[in-house]
């Protein structure tokens, strides 16, 4: 059985995703970029500064702008993300979630938070979840992002939990090659298209099978 459970915040549980990307798809908008939902895929979990990069690569614009051209940009669209979610409650919340953090908690597994976003922290304390949380890991925090495994390293030693006793939920390409090279089970949560590498795939937390992984 596993000890410990590791949540990304945005697409996992809460829905922020989605003005993740409202905000880079104004961004690309004025940038004359072709940017869909399928792009956005690439995007997800990966860092504000990654995502920009990634953004501007789609148009090969990659090496038109100066550093402070790019900060601006990023600046611009945090703006944005941050007025979509400056009345988030928590009826935005995603299915299953709350409920699974109170049965985890209950059954005394250790809960961690491994997110990219250095907007976790206020989401978070929007949504009054902290408590739910006994380590706290965000973008504000890690060097590297994923899919590199630091976050989730960092996640469980803090948490001091071996890694191969952690299950990683993720609704992300980039947080499901970092849960699986940090020697985690890795959960997804959206589809098997999106997500081919997960251990296994569920629509949402409601769908996971607590007694199967935990006591
Ligand atoms: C991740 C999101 O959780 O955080 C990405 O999936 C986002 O879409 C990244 O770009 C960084 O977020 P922030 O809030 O620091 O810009
Ligand atoms: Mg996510």
């Amino acid at each position: 059985k596993y000890e410990c459970a590791i949540f990304d915040l945005d697409g996992v549980i809460v829905d922020t995703a989605k003005y993740h990307y409202f905000a880079w798809a104004a961004l690309a908008k004025k940038l004359n970029i072709n940017f869909t939902i399928k792009h956005n895929e690439l995007l997800k979990g990966i860092s504000r500064e990654e995502s920009l990069e990634v953004l501007l690569g789609y148009s090969g614009l990659i090496n038109k702008f100066t550093r402070e051209e790019k900060n601006q940009m990023m600046e611009e669209k945090n703006q944005l993300y941050l007025s979509y979610i400056e009345q988030i409650g928590r009826d935005e919340l995603l299915e299953g979630a709350l409920c699974l953090l109170e049965t985890l908690r209950n059954r005394g597994v250790k809960i961690v938070l491994g997110s990219a976003s250095k907007n976790a922290p206020l989401i978070m304390s929007k949504l009054g979840i902290e408590t739910y949380f006994d380590v706290i890991v965000d973008g504000n925090l890690v060097k590297t992002a994923k899919p590199d495994p630091e976050v989730f390293i960092f996640g469980a030693d803090k948490a001091l939990v071996p890694y191969e006793k952690c299950v990683v939920f993720e609704d992300s390409i980039a947080g499901i090659q970092a849960a699986l090279a940090s020697n985690m089970f890795a959960v997804g949560i959206g589809t098997k298209e999106d997500m081919p590498l997960a251990n296994e795939v569920i629509s949402n937390l409601s769908q996971f099978d607590v007694d199967r992984f935990f006591c």
